[in-house]
């Protein structure tokens, strides 16, 4: 299994390319079902999940093209994928498949919605919670689906097709609400959903299938309203920027110190994120090519902070704010309300030294003058980049080991911050 070593103490200065966001990539692709027409998408990160989701699209018939790189192009381009689910000949999305990448989930609503049928494994248990289910089913049953769990599968039935209806979520759901808008796009009549979720990557997928035929308004505010047509069409559309990678490396140059500029990223994506910095004395400015971040010689001040949904600061970049926050001159607090085991990272960041004490849902975060390298494990995507991040300015050699875990959502991350003047490298094997 490959590791990654990094010895601390080197300044950040360059520029870092940001990819496309796999939390918006992931539902585009699964939107492709929608449609016997090809699909485009650009600015397709290279992940692990992503090519995931290739095979398990290709498990219901889905044929996916890689573009060729065009003339001047490099790595740092995205990679674009025609998606075309011309002929969809498996409605099941078994255990083997969905219980690795749990948004795979996820196909039940176009599966559902176009074919009048889907079977769908249940996701499984999530080291970062119980992440059940039952707002998805709420809500493909809302729009006239008949649901039973069978043999560990969501045994899902529409015979004469969905029908518009009010969805109302409980709680604030991403998944819930990428569902919901899909199958209602091909359901008749209207459906309004209330308390959707509000995270730029819904927007971002409701302006793809407005590209595709759809009639989706609202996406982006909290009420969202979706009058259902009969048939979807093909489209291009471009991803969004990853506001997450976004905000984890500029809290890795908030780290280490130096200066780098975030290409391509968008600050109106992730402001509450831009503000904590501004608040922990870090320096960020929109610039035209994206966002720049530098930290010269001042200390970092620590801050109070309470992860909640869009537009709040961002839950999946809460461990890495902790692993700066080691740092802080002073005591911080972080409260996570959107998982109710997402402090996995804490006891990794303990081993370098880290003082953090847990109270439930609160972790205090007492600033310590130096980290110490060590070996830590990596638990979960955004646990082993606040790894990452901590041993940039540890003194000495840090191994994180179990990076697949950082492969699933980070494109070439040693390669971006070595370019930057990181000691970093990757161990194979
Ligand atoms: C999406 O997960 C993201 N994943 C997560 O990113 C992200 O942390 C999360 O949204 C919150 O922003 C993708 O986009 C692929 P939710 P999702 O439904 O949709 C509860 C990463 O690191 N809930 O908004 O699964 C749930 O348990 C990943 O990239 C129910 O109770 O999250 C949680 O406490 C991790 N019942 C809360 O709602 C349901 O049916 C929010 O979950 C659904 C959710």
């Amino acid at each position: 299994m490959d590791r990654i070593r990094i010895v601390g103490g080197r300044r950040l200065n360059g520029t870092i390319p940001i990819s496309g966001a796999k939390n918006a990539t992931l539902p585009l692709m699964i939107a492709s079902l929608l449609t016997d027409e090809t699909l485009i998408l650009d600015n397709v990160p290279r992940l692990a999940d992503v090519g995931l989701l290739e095979q398990i699209l290709g498990n219901h018939g889905v044929d996916i093209m890689v573009s060729g790189k065009r003339a001047g192009e490099t790595a740092d381009h995205g990679q674009t994928l025609h998606i075309s689910a011309a002929s969809i000949v498996d409605t099941t999305a078994p255990y083997e498949l969905v219980s690795k990448m749990r948004a795979s989930f996820w196909v039940l609503a176009p599966l559902l919605a176009r074919m009048g049928t889907a079977r769908v494994s249940l996701p499984g248990g999530c080291a970062i919670g119980t992440r059940p289910v039952d707002l998805l089913i709420m809500a493909m049953q809302q729009l006239g689906a008949e649901v039973d769990i069978d043999g560990g599968y969501v045994v899902a039935r529409a015979p004469h097709g969905l029908r518009g209806g009010g969805i109302v979520f409980p709680k604030v759901t991403v998944g819930g609400t990428h569902t919901a808008i899909m199958a209602a796009s091909l359901a008749r009549g209207t459906t309004v959903i209330d308390n959707a979720a509000r995270e730029p990557e819904i927007a971002d997928v409701a302006e793809c299938l407005n590209k595709m035929g759809a009639r989706i308004a609202g996406a982006g505010t909290s009420r969202i309203v979706i009058e259902g047509v009969i048939k979807l069409h093909g489209a291009r559309h471009a991803v969004l920027p990853d506001r997450i990678e976004t905000g984890t490396y500029a809290m890795a140059v908030a780290m280490a110190g130096g200066d780098i500029v975030l290409q391509n990223a968008r600050p109106e994506l992730l402001q509450a994120a831009i503000d904590v910095l501004g608040q922990a004395a870090v320096s960020v400015t929109p610039t035209n090519q994206g966002i720049r971040v530098a930290r010269n010689g001042g200390s970092l001040a620590p801050v109070e902070v309470t992860t909640a949904p869009f537009p709040e600061f961002p839950t999946d970049l809460q461990a890495q704010l902790m692993a700066l926050m080691t740092r802080a001159h002073g005591t911080s607090h972080i409260v996570e309300t959107v998982f109710e085991n997402r402090f996995m990272h804490v006891q990794e960041l303990a081993r370098l030294g880290a003082r953090i004490q847990l109270d439930g849902e609160r972790a205090t975060i007492e600033g310590v003058a130096q980290l110490k390298g060590a070996p830590v494990m990596a638990t979960d995507l955004r646990a082993s980049v606040s790894l990452i991040i901590a041993g940039l300015a540890a003194e000495g050699e840090t191994i994180v080991n179990r990076v697949y875990h950082l492969d699933r959502g980070f494109e070439r991350l040693e390669d971006k911050l070595g370019r930057c003047g990181a000691a970093i490298e990757r161990l194979s094997g």
